[in-house]
């Protein structure tokens, strides 16, 4: 075992537990935490206390994600400010390209006025040929010249006025004088014309004569015209391009020009374009829209140009590209949770179900053996499947170990008691039969001095029916001596294979035609010790009970061995050598209920005048007297097998000597004789004993058989009937119709009961018991 994996030594555990007992079994085998089952229908019950194998495999999971996704959102966030850093970049040029378009715009207005101040009717101020002058440049629509005098602010020309027409006062406003302080050109704050009526802003040129200001020189330009240079831009949708004066004052706007040109722009707006030159900033456009706004001063730094993009613009690609990224990133998240899982599943159902089946191993149920689908888990299971057959086989062993030994220990209570009860039965029944014994010898007795003084014939006759009666309860007692083995034995050697084979010819007449012998006698078998004369009237006991037990017809079968015996082969605890003899028959058996009952004497399960019950009760007592026993095993429906147990003997038998031939050699003997006997022992003996002296001999043991015999046709010379017969009809009456049958048949009646004999009509009587010489003699007569 020491080489054995861990796994592999739970065997032993399981094994052990066997033996102690099923609860113990569940207990020594606490499942870990790991391997717990998961009761059936609650799924996500599992690992409670501690991390299963589902949790370990979902934080790989997590784990391997979580860096790339984290990585992945690093990076999107770096994309994204990215994207809008190139946005506010965009913002940023576009205002700054604006700015550049509308300082063109001025440059171009600016070379206008320098055209006008270089001219030498500038110089000579002569405002006639510069008027002349003025109105022959071809300005932009809607542009003029407005010339005013840098003392007082009085118009000198105006350009958009017809010539000659009459001039408006004017004065030195704020504009014109910024433009003189500053000593060069200026664009002033936006302004409504009166003389167009609309939105204006000027660009004044301050004009120096002989070292002093003299005049200042504007040309006005329409808002719209600034309007228009921001839409030919062509901003990006959604974006408001805007020019804005040096008050915060609206110049020019993309998008609702005719309602926001002439406001102010939003004061933080207008804080942060005095102080900076170029920026960009939050806040929230006049239609109160959140956007971020960038400006830009005009290089001449007269006007503010200003681009703003709504703020969920700017950006909103980046974002765009941030949530697609994000999405992806959940979708792989749940793809890679799902396989996770899905493997997880692959791993845990192999582990629950290993624990089922190590559960089931610890309560000793079968454990499934298909597959798992995953190597490690299969090799656990297959060890698993292992033990519960060598579990269930070592169970099933010990089952049936435990059984074998309560059936053994049953049985040899059974036998124990039953070996009591004989013991007991038989001290009984010895004890009754010796007192009877005494009984019938003090009646004898007496019965032997009446017949001394007996005077008269009739009270003879009733003296010796008197005794007939005694010698009958004497043969009773003497079988009832027999099964208390108090019977005078006189055992010798006895060749048992010689005796069974010189009684086949008395075995034959005792049983029917119907059933067929069989011997299996041994030439090596040992003597036995027994009275011979004991053993033959067993052996005839025990094939007159096969007979019966086979009404139509088997097998006899005598085996005979030498066995030899240590005490605990038989209950009797017999030891030593023995000659055994086994007769079986094919007959009904024997009803379990009756088995134990069979040896007692005077049970008989035959109807009453069949049996007597003694039969067995003489093998048994012959056999225990002998030094042996008789066992009988039997199966109903399929047969009975009586065993003898005779001692070994140590000497040889005795030669038996030679048969006399009692009768004269001259007379041959071809008379039929018909025996009708009732007791089976006695016909066998009978019929046995005169086919050896040359008759032929018929046996019936009823007188409707004997009938039926005579009706048949047969050859039968001599009826030789014995007179109480059961079946109704006596030996006297069977006499008679056999006579009215075959006028000419000899009968001889037989009969141990002498009183109240029918009267006999002239046929002659054998009293019982008599000898077969005595028969012989009767029957020698009749001729
Ligand atoms: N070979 C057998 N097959 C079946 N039953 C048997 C066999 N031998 C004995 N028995 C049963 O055992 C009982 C007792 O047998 P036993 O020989 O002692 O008495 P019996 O045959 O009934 O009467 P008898 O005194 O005429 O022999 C029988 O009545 C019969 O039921
Ligand atoms: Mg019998």
């Amino acid at each position: 075992m020491a080489g054995r994996p861990a796994l592999a030594r739970g065997h032993d555990v399981a094994d052990r537990q066997d033996l102690t007992g099923k609860g113990a079994a569940v207990r020594a085998m606490p499942a870990p935490a790991l391997l717990r089952v998961r009761p059936a229908g609650k799924p996500g019950a599992a690992a409670t206390s501690s991390l299963g194998v589902r949790g370990r495999l979902l934080l790989a999971a997590v784990a391997l994600l979580l860096p790339p996704l984290l990585g992945g959102a690093l990076l999107l966030g770096g994309a994204y400010t990215r994207e809008r850093r190139v946005a506010e970049r965009h913002l940023d040029e576009t205002a700054h390209m604006l700015s550049l378009a509308v300082d063109q715009q001025l440059g171009q207005s600016q070379a206008y006025l320098r055209a006008l101040v270089a001219s030498p009717a500038m110089a000579a101020g002569d405002i006639a040929a510069l008027e002349a002058q003025a109105r022959a440049i071809d300005l932009p629509k809607g542009y003029w010249f407005r010339l005013a005098s840098a003392i007082d602010g009085r118009v000198l020309i105006n350009t958009a006025l017809p010539p000659g027409a009459p001039l408006p006062g004017g004065q030195l406003g704020p504009n014109l004088r910024a433009a003189l302080d500053s000593g060069h050109s200026r664009v002033g704050t936006l302004f409504n014309s009166t003389l167009t009526n609309q939105q204006a802003i000027a660009l004044h040129e301050p004009v120096y004569r002989d070292g002093a200001p003299a005049y200042v020189l504007s040309l006005v330009m329409p808002s719209t015209e600034f309007t228009q240079l921001l839409t030919d831009q062509q901003l990006r949708a959604g974006w408001i391009g805007a020019v804005v004066d040096r008050s915060g004052g609206i110049i020019a706007r993309t998008r609702d020009p005719d309602r926001y040109v002439g406001q102010k722009a939003r004061p933080e707006f207008i804080e942060a374009f005095n102080n900076r030159t170029s920026g960009r900033m939050p806040g929230l456009s006049l239609e109160g829209v959140p956007i971020i706004i960038s400006f830009r001063h005009t290089p001449s730094q007269d006007l503010v140009v200003s681009v703003a993009a709504p703020r969920d613009e700017l950006g909103r690609e980046a974002w765009r590209g941030l949530l697609v990224a994000m999405a992806g990133a959940v979708a792989l998240f749940a793809l890679a949770m799902g396989l996770a899982l899905r493997l997880a599943r692959g791993i845990t159902y192999p582990v629950e179900q290993l624990a089922a089946r190590a559960a089931s191993l610890g309560r000793g149920a079968p454990v499934p053996t298909e597959t798992l689908g995953l190597a490690e888990a299969d090799a656990v299971a297959k060890v698993l499947a292992d033990a519960g057959q060598r579990l269930a086989r070592s169970s099933a062993e010990q089952e049936e170990k435990v059984r074998a030994a309560v059936a053994e220990a049953e049985s040899a209570n059974t036998a124990l008691f039953q070996a009591h009860r004989m013991e007991a039965v038989g001290r009984l029944t010895g004890g009754i039969a010796h007192d009877f014994n005494n009984l019938l010898q003090a009646v004898s007795g007496c019965l032997d001095m009446l017949m001394r003084r007996a005077a008269d014939d009739r009270s003879r006759d009733l003296i010796r029916a008197g005794m007939q009666a005694i010698d009958r309860g004497a043969g009773l007692t003497r079988q009832l001596m027999a099964f208390a083995r108090r019977q005078a034995l006189r055992p010798e050697p006895v060749d048992v294979a010689d005796l069974v084979r010189t009684m086949r010819q008395l075995l034959m007449h005792a049983l029917r035609a119907d059933i067929v012998l069989e011997m299996a006698l041994p030439q090596s078998l040992w003597p036995a010790m027994a009275d011979p004369a004991q053993l033959e009237l067993a052996l005839l006991n025990v094939a007159v009970n096969a007979r019966d037990a086979m009404p139509n017809g088997g097998v006899l079968r005598f085996v005979a061995e030498n066995v030899t015996l240590a005490p605990d082969h038989t209950e009797e605890g017999l030891k030593g050598q023995f000659v055994r003899l086994a007769i079986t028959d094919t007959g009904s058996g024997i009803d379990p209920a009756v088995l134990p009952h069979v040896f007692e004497p005077f049970f008989t399960t035959k109807e009453v005048g069949k049996g007597s019950g003694l039969g067995l009760s003489q093998v048994y007592g012959f056999a225990r007297q002998s030094g042996g026993t008789v066992h009988l095993d039997s199966v109903p429906g399929v047969g009975t097998t009586v065993t003898l147990f005779l001692p070994r003997a140590a000497d040889a038998p005795r030669r038996p000597a030679p048969v006399v031939e009692v009768r004269p050699a001259d007379r041959v003997e071809t008379r039929t004789v018909l025996v009708v006997e009732d007791d089976a022992t006695v016909s066998a003996t009978v019929a046995a004993g005169l086919t050896e002296r040359g008759f032929a001999v018929l046996q019936a043991s009823r007188a409707d058989q004997a009938l039926a015999l005579l009706q048949n046709g047969d050859t039968i010379d001599i009826l030789f009937s014995d007179i109480v017969m059961p079946g109704g009809m006596n030996g006297v009456d069977l006499a008679k119709v056999a006579l009215v049958l075959r006028p000419d048949l000899a009968v001889l009646l037989t009969t141990g009961y002498a009183e109240n004999l029918p009267p006999l009509e002239g046929m002659r009587l054998l009293p019982k018991p008599y000898r077969m010489e005595q028969l012989l003699e009767a029957l020698d007569a009749l001729r």
